[in-house]
């Protein structure tokens, strides 16, 4: 419930003192938050910020692949405003192709001229015709228009070790090889950069229904035998192979596979272990995406602080076989998974994106910050019109999530040195539920500037916080907040900026700076030094 139990002493009792903000109740006190700058903590991977883009209802056709010939403006059929948003928010890497898709993905249906092109069904999402047109070539096409690297999952659930490993050669491989003139011929002789591989996706799931044990068998030829041979992939670039990890339940995989990681020979590896867990709060997901009350709210923001405990939970296993820290975890899967929007195909999974929804993203990137010593990478599930998107699109209209603008707020903090920061986040009840009031992360970015992010998730009451930087000259701070009229409002395509980032500014305060932190909202500000 409390980040901290210490008592924060003078500078609470000064912050006390103050005028209460607009709205807020004479008997809430200020929250103090006490950022210790002299105490860098770990970097906050940029791929923390990464996204995820599975064959899936119209994430991929629709949202990012329209066709050479659409009336829709693109760049080789890639959609020309959907790069445009994308690049804005930095994208650091995107996984793909799936998810379970992956696990029946046969990578030559999807190379060459559109004629040998193979036409299948995707028998995981509601059975739609998969016209393979989307293929590898144009994922690193889409990939580099708009300035990510690749993560790419191979079929371990169906395929074989030489399908994958001649996937990578396709990929990879010198123009000179066969594999690489396949490449070229299709217009790309030189190699691509796979920097991420997945082994698989839910082999615990949908990927195989496999023990830790059993996946751990199958996965070590893949980690020996699918090759990167792009020559450029040396030091810092060298591909990391990221293992199936957890769901959010047992830890059965955790540890098979970080036993087997600690005793592995020089014949395989594995540079990271993944997480998959979602916001549900029950299965089969039931909690509407619009027009919800708030024990919705206040159930699913409590059901979003899980994922911090899984994650302690799993980086405390991976600290008893690798305590030097050298596998990342990678959530790469998670967000609010919600009941269809009425009317869709519920094998699309497609659902609105609410202001909750962004605070919900806001809760875990703090949580994935603070443990930025073992969490290096995590995609939200999933980047356009896909459960918690960052895009929705119908035809040739788009339109920006609040998780979106939350993504676009945090981009300072991409590859910021984590400053520790401690405050007592108060609390919010309702319905049963309690959780923290407040959650706070501050970072220093890469230019040297001080950032601070506070959340309010109360959705009823404004809070003052006193933010304090023992030792800094602090002028003032300013920034954006995002919130809206109601937890529930949303971005349509009639009211595309219901919810959207304003400036925010905040006020010196005795070496210290002031912020009125609206309810239900996240501010993001640079602070003046
Ligand atoms: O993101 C939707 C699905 O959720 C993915 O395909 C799968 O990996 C997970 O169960």
């Amino acid at each position: 419930m409390f980040r901290i139990e210490r008592p924060l002493g003078l500078a609470l009792m000064i912050a006390m003192t103050a005028a209460p903000a607009a709205g807020q109740s004479a008997k809430d006190a200020p929250i103090t938050i006490a950022v210790d700058i002299a105490a860098a903590g770990p970097k906050i991977d940029r791929n923390l910020f990464g996204q995820f883009a599975e064959h899936l209802g119209t994430g991929i056709y629709g949202g990012v692949w329209v066709g050479r010939d659409s009336s829709i403006p693109n760049v080789r059929g890639i959609r020309k405003d959907v790069v445009a948003a994308l690049k804005a928010i930095k994208v650091p890497n995107v996984r793909w192709p799936g998810g379970c898709f992956a696990d029946e993905y046969h990578w030559r249906d999807g190379i060459g001229p559109a004629k040998n092109r193979g036409v299948s069904i995707n028998s995981n999402w509601g059975g739609a015709i998969e016209p393979n047109s989307f293929g590898t070539d144009e994922f690193f096409d889409f990939i580099d228009q708009i300035g990510s690297e690749a993560y790419v999952s191979v079929n371990v659930g169906s395929g074989t070790v030489k399908e994958a490993a001649d996937w990578m050669a396709y990929m990879t491989a010198d123009a000179k090889t066969t594999a690489g003139k396949e490449r070229a011929a299709n217009g790309h002789p030189a190699p691509y950069k796979v920097k991420y591989l997945g082994l698989g996706n839910e082999t615990w799931g949908c990927g195989g229904s496999y023990t830790g044990a059993e996946y751990v068998a199958l996965m070590r030829p893949f980690a020996r035998f699918v090759r990167n041979y792009n020559p450029a992939q040396t030091g810092e670039e060298t591909m990391q192979r990221i293992a199936v990890g957890p769901d959010g339940k047992g830890t059965d995989y955790t540890e098979a596979v970080m036993k087997a990681q600690k005793e592995h020979n020089w014949a395989w590896n594995i540079e990271g272990l993944s997480l998959h867990s979602y916001t549900t709060a029950g299965w089969p997901p039931a909690y509407a995406s619009e027009n919800f009350d708030e024990a919705a709210y206040a159930t699913l923001v409590k059901a979003a602080l899980n994922m911090e405990d899984l994650v302690k939970t799993h980086a405390a296993i991976m600290d008893k076989y690798d305590p030097g820290k050298k596998v990342p975890l990678v959530v790469d899967e998670w967000g609010v998974w919600l009941k269809p929007t009425a009317g869709t195909d519920p094998g699309f999974l497609q659902q609105q994106n609410s202001l909750r929804d962004a605070i919900i993203a806001a809760i875990h990137l703090n949580g994935f910050a603070r443990h930025a010593d073992r969490v290096k990478m995590s995609n939200i599930a999933q980047m356009i019109n896909v459960l918690q998107a960052m895009i929705l699109t119908d035809k040739d209209k788009m339109i920006l999530t609040p998780t979106y603008h939350l993504f676009k707020m945090y981009v300072p903090f991409q590859d910021a040195t984590f400053v520790p920061a401690k405050f007592n986040a108060g609390t919010y009840t309702h319905a049963g539920a309690t959780l923290p009031r407040v959650d706070a992360i501050a970072a220093r970015d890469t230019a040297g500037k001080m950032w601070l992010t506070v959340t309010n998730v109360d959705p009823n009451r404004p809070v003052r916080i006193d933010a304090r930087f023992a030792g800094l000259t602090v002028r003032g701070a300013r920034g954006e907040v995002l919130t809206a009229p109601r937890f529930d409002s949303v971005n349509s395509f009639a009211a595309p900026d219901a919810v959207s980032p304003k400036p925010f500014v905040g006020t010196p305060s005795r070496g210290g700076v002031t912020l009125d932190v609206p309810a239900k909202s996240v501010v993001v500000v640079q602070i003046d030094e």
